[in-house]
């Protein structure tokens, strides 16, 4: 098993890596001085897969558990949602220092997070994250979060857990589109800071996809050891922070201009490329970085042609994104490969022209 440490002062919190370490949870939350009642929370899915045995584990090792099951989707993620697990905390008898267990993917991670920060002024968190995004982006950095009307992510907290129980094991019953969507988040990392992690990935794509466990171990261990560091240094995104949003400018765009239709990863890998294509067009990014990442979006089995979607509804939607700033757009731009900056002199007139010439170029 592997750890990462999170230092945040008197929030600091490790993060545990390992195959088949669900079964311990019982053990780690003893030695983190838990005891008695604790409630679960996730969803039908998970709870199939993983939840009863979990359940089973907490109560012989003397654990009272409670579980509380939200449907799948994201537009669980709701104050409705939250209100309804507010008043089954309370039937439990839920206290101050009863935890709250997230077992899920990013959607549990936020909405249960969001629930243990609010509840009673906040009760303490446990996230088990079990998709690949969630172990190596959600779980980590204490932000949880609601949707509300337009309003995505943006009802909610920083509020770091207590700790955070990665089992890789748990990967293996995603399906291969959910393990992709993942990937794309773990080559935004290797891009902002970790060349090697990019070779890593380019050499070992057949055995990700196969899910070989050591590989993914590896690949979620330097993901997460990255993430932990920039939120040490900024936890509440006031600066730094903002480089963790690589890919997701034209992303989140593209995201949104397709009403969603586009999957997550399938979007900030368009938006990488954006962003690489803006780097280079403005004589920073080399073409053969630009080209080398280009090869491994693909061979990953994400798009690297854009989507076919206006360009004038996606600069819309990049205008009236959150990234803008005092009516510049924020980028962050790769330098090269695991180095980036962030800018505000990229004009919207030459996004635009990366997109209208992008499915010409290669
Ligand atoms: N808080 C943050 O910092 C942060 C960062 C990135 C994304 N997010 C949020 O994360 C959410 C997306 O998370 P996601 O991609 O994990 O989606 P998700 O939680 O919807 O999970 C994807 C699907 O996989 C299923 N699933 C989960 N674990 C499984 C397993 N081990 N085996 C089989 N199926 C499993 C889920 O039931 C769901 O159907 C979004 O709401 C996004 O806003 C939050
Ligand atoms: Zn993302």
């Amino acid at each position: 098993m592997k750890r990462v440490r999170v230092r945040l002062g008197s929030n600091s919190y490790e993060v545990h890596i390992g195959s088949g370490i669900l079964e311990q949870t019982g053990q780690r939350l003893k030695e983190n001085w838990f005891t008695g009642n604790l409630v679960i929370i996730t969803n039908p899915i998970v709870k199939g897969l993983y939840g009863d045995a979990l359940n089973q584990n907490l109560t012989r090792d003397g654990f009272s558990v409670v579980t509380l099951e939200v449907p799948d989707g994201e537009e669980q993620k709701s104050l409705e949602v939250a209100g309804r697990l507010y008043n089954e905390l309370t039937n439990a008898y839920a206290e101050r220092t009863t935890p709250i267990l997230a077992l899920g993917g990013g959607v549990i991670g936020d909405l249960a997070g969001f629930v243990a920060a609010t509840y009673l002024r906040g009760v303490p968190l446990i996230q088990i994250p079990t998709t690949l995004l969630a172990q190596v982006d959600s779980s980590i950095g204490g932000k949880v979060a609601i949707d509300h009307g337009q309003l995505k992510n943006k009802i909610g907290a920083f509020y770091q857990p207590k700790l955070v129980i990665t089992d890789i094991a748990t990967l293996k019953t995603l399906d291969t589109k959910t393990l992709i969507d993942g990937l794309a988040e773990v080559i935004k990392y290797a891009v902002i800071q970790d060349k090697e992690l990019l070779t890593y990935i380019e050499d070992n794509l057949d055995k990700i996809k196969s899910l070989d466990e050591s590989v993914l171990e590896e690949i979620v261990f330097r993901s997460a050891k990255i993430k932990a560091g920039i939120v040490e240094k900024d936890e509440k995104d006031l600066g730094l922070r903002a480089i963790l949003n690589y890919g997701h400018t034209v992303g989140h765009a593209i995201e949104s201009a397709s009403d969603f239709k586009l999957e997550h990863g399938k979007a900030v890998a368009i938006g990488m490329l954006a962003a690489a294509k803006i780097s280079n067009r403005m004589g920073i990014l080399a073409k053969n970085e630009l080209l080398r990442l280009n090869r491994l979006i693909q061979s990953a089995g994400l798009p690297t042609k854009l989507p076919n979607l206006e360009v004038t509804k996606i600069i819309q939607t990049i205008k009236h994104d959150k990234k803008i700033l005092r009516g510049k757009i924020r980028f962050v731009l790769p330098k090269s490969i695991g180095s980036v900056f962030i800018t505000d002199e990229v004009s919207l007139s030459l996004v635009e022209q990366i997109l209208v010439d992008w499915n010409e170029e290669t």
